[in-house]
């Protein structure tokens, strides 16, 4: 049941957009709430990233319709089958939220197209299509609200399954007609449907695009109008940040700057474009616990809690927060492997969230044996891999003392000409030896 505003919101004028948001993002100029969410994001550092869709069923990951070439007719038949029969929000929130994680980011609609809550916009959804019947969104928003965390949503600009959305250079296989494309349509259906996220489930830290790579080959460029899209959003909820994992520098309206498999400033992973730059604003890099962002039952690469820890420390270290994805089971269980890896981050978030949490980033850049993070006049010096008691920081601040975090002991500085050297009590041990180092 939708409640009485967005019913008649839906109702008046099929969601054109006021003139108002018409290049109203051009010189986009956040409000203080906005601002303020910003920075209560940037303070999270940690969130935990959640695919799940009827891709989940075929256990092959979210791109399985595409991969595959399945047309929508047959792939569609999948959501009468869909019954996750575990699945339960307050044991997902607190297992996350045990983990030391700020806040969720969980796939509404991927590009499959299936909408994970009960929209009015279309049938292919969780509560109209599938014997579940169970409005997932709802229950995760009402049980985050309920525990502190935030909800981000995920929402897919590209749709391999509606004829409406015209085709780009993915969903070619699956089985539609580029004739019955009708953009002005879709348009609407994506605004209606984000009017919905952000009308019905209460306060809504954060829309995640994904998929404006689709048309980045277009001969004519693709308009996705976005700015009077981004205009509705902080319309309707001015603390909402937007984001867009179009790879490139951010475009005006955006309130974060999102990196796929990479930390801010690299391009191991290939997406980036050349052009991009790292801007000032908030930085969120996501990442994978195994391979695959949707569940694929044979993947069980996991990402050891060490080599997770370090991802988390290297974001922190560049000013980055760090997403972390999970896929859920079909039987809506998240696999056991990642909730023993949230178990474990969370015990080292226990003792190390302070030197995470409400950082920004050191003083050194990332390096070879590890990262720095800052907090006020507190330097956090995280060693993480480096076999020698001997470290020399090229510091230009003025150090009052050094000891090891949180224990506290001792650690000698001698100063050079361009920093100090620590000398550690001990070899540095441990996921991350930290050492905090008071500066002035
Ligand atoms: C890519 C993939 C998509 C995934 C996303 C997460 O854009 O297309 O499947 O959701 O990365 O960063």
């Amino acid at each position: 049941m939708k409640n009485l505003f967005t019913r008649l919101l839906l109702a008046s004028s099929l969601f054109a957009l006021p003139a108002s948001d018409a290049l109203a993002q051009q010189e986009y100029v956040p409000t203080p709430e906005n601002l303020q969410s910003r920075q209560e994001f940037s303070d999270m550092r940690f969130g935990i990233f959640l695919h799940w869709g009827l891709y989940s069923m075929f256990a092959q990951g979210e791109w399985y319709m595409q991969n595959a070439g399945i047309p929508y007719a047959e792939y569609s038949k999948a959501a009468s089958g869909f019954y996750p029969s575990r699945f339960n929000a307050h044991e997902w929130v607190s297992a996350i939220k045990a983990s030391g994680a700020g806040y969720i980011t969980i796939t509404t609609r991927h590009h499959e197209g299936f909408s994970m809550w009960d929209t009015e916009q279309s049938d292919y959804n969780i509560v109209d299509a599938t014997p579940f019947k169970r409005d997932i969104i709802r229950e995760l928003a009402d049980e985050c609200h309920r525990q502190g965390v935030r909800l981000h949503f995920y929402y897919s600009h590209l749709d391999w399954a509606r004829e409406d959305y015209p085709v780009g250079r993915t969903g070619t296989k699956c089985g539609k007609d580029p004739k019955r494309a009708d953009w002005p349509s879709y348009y609407r259906f994506m605004n209606a449907q984000l009017t919905e996220l952000l009308t019905n489930y209460g306060p809504v830290g954060a829309i995640w695009f994904d998929g404006w790579w689709d048309h980045d080959s277009d001969a004519t460029p693709f308009d996705w109008q976005l700015d009077e899209q981004y205009a509705l959003i902080h319309r309707l909820q001015p603390a909402c940040l937007v984001g867009n994992n179009h790879h490139m520098t951010p475009n005006p309206g955006e309130d974060i700057q999102i990196f796929e498999r990479d930390l801010p400033g690299e391009n191991k992973a290939g997406f980036v474009d050349e052009a991009a730059e790292v801007s000032r604003l908030p930085l969120e890099t996501c990442e994978t616990m195994n391979g695959m962002w949707g569940y694929k039952i044979v993947d069980q690469n996991y990402k050891t809690t060490r080599q997770l820890v370090h991802y988390l420390v290297n974001t922190a270290g560049k000013g980055a927060n760090l997403l972390m994805n999970i896929g859920p089971q079909p039987n809506g269980c998240l696999p056991a492997t990642a909730v023993q890896r949230l178990k474990e981050m969370g015990e080292w978030m226990q003792t190390y969230g302070t030197t995470i949490r409400a950082t920004q980033a050191g003083d050194i850049p990332v390096q070879q044996w590890g990262a720095t993070t800052r907090r006020g006049d507190r330097l956090f010096v995280h060693i993480l891999d480096y076999n020698r008691r001997e470290l020399y920081l090229p510091l230009s601040c003025r150090v009052l003392k050094a000891t090891t975090f949180p224990e506290g002991k001792r650690v000698a500085v001698t100063k050079t000409s361009e920093g100090v050297v620590l000398t550690l009590p001990e070899l540095p041990q441990g996921i991350d030896y930290v050492v905090e180092v008071q500066t002035k």
